[in-house]
């Protein structure tokens, strides 16, 4: 991997978009691929993109270090499953220069935790801090229904190994109708338990996934009344500037973040942007606009064609997302979370 990069000509410009909302958290995709196929996600026999269209790692490392010139300060890796991608560990010991240099304030991964115990003592040493695990059920035969075939003892032993390296741990579950609506209250108790936040994400119409998911979908609204009944809620004031809602829970004295795109509309605070693993950068996760960003990556190894193409994506960045799920309604995107990155 080459751990420089050229400058550009000219000092790139700051990423502040048409409704005054300065960009500083940037999500890259390294892969489309996983080694779960959970059914709110992807279909079972996925086809994957051919890896001639996926960006060399040293290609996501100037993507990636040009946005950080250009002001991002947080970086999250995703997928697929970024640590099925061979070699990812290479990009982020390059990446942790960034941490060093002060330039970035975060690196850090949302994974599924398949692979996370033999890569959480690395991921530490790299500066990765705090990490989001997708965990949806922590019962063995529920975990390997919704994940079709995954194995809930690897994501156990991997969020143990992450945390004894000394990583933050937050877990992600997506609240399926019939699916793990029975245990959401046990998943908070299990997480609070061992001092980790849980978040809850409502399923968003991206990508066919061979199911319906007017049948998946839960309402937040209604998981939040059923916890409600069982727990004291207190709404806090916290935004990360992200989508998520925080709630304190007294019994446990945890949070519970919830995110509700269908219900709630998030975008007014959006501080952030997607690269997909093809450096396509989407401006809004529910919304078609793009631009490419690999035209003028592999157009050159000079970086100010590809600063330009991001500044001028960034001018361009939507004011909000306009998702709904309707019975007999397609995806409202026909990309996959899989390949946007969650
Ligand atoms: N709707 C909601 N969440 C999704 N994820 C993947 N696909 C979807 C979808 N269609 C979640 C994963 C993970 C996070 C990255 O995104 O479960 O927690
Ligand atoms: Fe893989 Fe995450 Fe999609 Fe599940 S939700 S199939 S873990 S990319």
């Amino acid at each position: 991997m080459s751990f420089m990069s050229v400058p550009p000509l000219r000092a790139p410009q700051a990423l502040v978009d048409p409704f005054g909302r300065r960009v500083t958290y940037l999500r890259l995709s390294v892969t489309d691929r996983c080694d779960l196929r959970c059914v709110y996600c992807m279909k079972e026999d996925m086809t994957f993109l051919p890896r001639k269209e996926v960006l060399t790692l040293d290609e996501l490392d100037r993507l990636a270090s040009a946005f950080i010139r250009q002001g991002v300060t947080k970086l999250r890796i995703t997928g697929g499953e970024p640590l099925v991608r061979r070699d990812v560990m290479d990009l982020f010991r390059s990446l942790s220069r960034h941490l060093r240099s002060g330039a970035l304030a975060e690196l850090t991964l949302t994974t599924n935790g398949s692979q996370l115990a033999r890569h959480a003592d690395e991921l530490a040493a790299c500066g990765v801090r705090r990490i989001n695990v997708s965990l949806d059920s922590l019962d063995r035969a529920r975990y390997a229904a919704i994940t079709r075939g995954g194995r809930l003892d690897a994501v156990l032993d991997g969020v143990a190994a992450a945390r004894a390296a000394g990583i933050v741990v937050k877990v992600n579950t997506v609240a399926l109708r019939g699916g793990n609506e029975d245990e959401v209250e046990g998943l908070v108790r299990w997480c609070h338990e061992r001092g980790m936040d849980i978040t809850l994400i409502e399923v968003m119409p991206l990508g066919e996934t061979g199911e319906d998911r007017t049948d998946q979908f839960l309402s937040l609204a209604d998981v939040r009344r059923r916890l409600a009944a069982r727990f004291t809620l207190t709404d806090l004031p916290l935004r990360t500037g992200g989508p998520a809602r925080y709630v304190h829970v007294e019994e446990t004295g945890g949070r519970i973040g919830f995110i509700t795109p269908l219900t709630h509309n998030f975008c007014e605070s959006c501080n952030r942007v997607r690269v997909t693993c093809t450096g396509t950068l989407f401006m809004c996760l529910g919304q078609a606009g793009a631009v490419d960003l690999r035209a003028p990556l592999r157009a050159s190894s000079d970086d100010a064609a590809l600063s330009e193409a991001i500044a001028g994506a960034i001018a361009a960045k939507p004011r909000g997302h306009d998702f709904v799920i309707d019975r007999g309604r397609p995806a409202a995107l026909a990309r996959h979370m899989s390949v946007t990155g969650g």
